[in-house]
């Protein structure tokens, strides 16, 4: 280890795995949440019970303007993102469905499809280009050529940072009677998301990414329109214990099971940072990646994938090199340098295959809240180094 046995790296850039340093008021939130509002809320009358609930609302409602989202009893609490996927597509789509998805989705959507395919429902992939975007009129196509009950997309790929256009795709879908439905991990808190205007029928997001919340929480909405069927039945407080279905009420309906306090709490904090200082920190974030990719670029033997230098993107720069491989690479970056970075597949194969680098993974670097350009020097020096060693 570089500086001392702490694991903390000098530069953390694996933010599209998880967000690391949280801003201190998602920490203060969490604290707050552990020390002064431990009750289990909506389960008793008590003060501390009661100041619970009224934390989680303001959390939702503070997450609801951030996302653009009308009614904030649209937006769920869900463990992860992943588990935002699985409600998403489990509970819309049923055996003789047909789904239209793109090629490019982490295996939090992959493989719910692949698991659905086998009950029955028709799982049709659209090839994405080399840079990773999936060309609406592609999509079209294969929604034209048959009925289809959803259209499935991220809103940004957690390999190459392309952002879809799925506002587009929302119409194409919704022209023919199917719903959009998007994974978001990588977009909400990266680029500016409105559910008012994209006009989708669900969004799934990671609260711990560019959320800045703690892991553990994620979020997912749905629109007023959409029936989805709940896949956990259990206790939601509030009354009605004795019957033996869910309510039928938002949230309540898809959140069975005691909250995660503390994780919501802390997503809130991070939802309201990001209302404040959302903008500044997007537009840093597309320098530090415009950075990072020209000077890889100049590196001999190194590959970026995805859009090219000041094309938009989610601040996620993935490479291969023409001979080290990319988990050498990120070890080196780790055990010389103190620099965090993901390297392999990435839980993402169709992505890697859709871009031609299944076989070889590639090392990613994934910039966001915290980082400086002394951290994209920093990394760009040791990624010269390790490849000409
Ligand atoms: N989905 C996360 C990533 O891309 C964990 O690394």
């Amino acid at each position: 280890m570089p500086a001392s046995s702490s694991p903390r790296p000098v530069a953390y850039l694996d933010h599209g795995a998880t967000s690391w340093p949280k801003p201190e008021q998602v920490v203060h939130a969490v604290t707050r949440a552990l020390t002064e509002l431990g009750g289990n809320p909506g389960r008793g009358a008590y003060a501390m019970a009661l100041a619970a609930s009224r934390a989680i609302f303001e959390s939702r409602r503070t997450c609801a303007e951030l996302l653009g989202v009308p009614d904030s009893r649209d937006l769920i609490f869900q463990p992860s993102c992943t588990a935002g996927c699985n409600l998403m597509l489990k509970g819309t789509l049923k055996p003789g469905d047909r789904v239209v998805v793109g090629s490019m989705e982490h295996n939090a959507v992959a493989r719910p499809l692949e698991h659905l395919a086998r009950t029955g429902v028709e799982v049709v992939v659209v090839q994405g280009d080399r840079t990773g975007l999936v060309d609406p009129d592609d999509v079209e196509r294969e929604v034209r050529a048959a009925p289809t009950r959803a259209v499935v997309c991220q809103h940004a790929s957690n390999l190459t940072g392309t952002i879809q256009l799925i506002g587009d795709l929302a119409d194409i879908a919704h022209e023919h009677g199917a719903l959009m439905l998007v994974d978001g991990a990588q977009g909400a808190g990266h680029v500016d998301v409105d559910i008012r205007v994209l006009g989708i029928d669900a969004y799934a997001t990671s609260g711990h990414k560019g959320m800045l919340g703690p892991q553990g929480v994620g979020l997912l909405y749905l629109s007023p329109d959409l029936d989805v069927q709940t896949q956990v039945q259990g206790g939601t407080g509030g009354g009605g214990s004795e019957s033996p279905d869910m309510p039928i009420e938002r949230p309540d309906r898809y959140e069975a099971g005691t909250a995660n306090t503390p994780g919501i709490l802390g997503l809130g904090a991070g939802a309201a940072f990001l209302i404040t200082e959302g903008a500044r920190q997007h537009r840093r974030e597309a320098e530090l990646a415009r950075q990072l990719i020209e000077g890889i670029s100049t590196i001999p033997g190194f590959r970026v994938l995805g859009p090219p230098a000041g094309a938009p993107r989610v601040p996620i720069v993935s490479a291969v090199h023409d001979r080290v491989d990319a988990d050498r690479i990120a070890f080196a970056l780790d055990r010389t340098y103190g620099i965090a970075a993901r390297a392999g597949l990435h839980c993402a194969p169709w992505a890697h295959r859709t871009i031609g680098t299944v076989d070889c993974g590639a090392i990613r670097l994934g910039i966001g809240w915290g980082n400086t350009g002394e951290h994209i020097d920093l990394a760009l020096r040791a990624l010269r180094d390790i490849v000409s060693s």
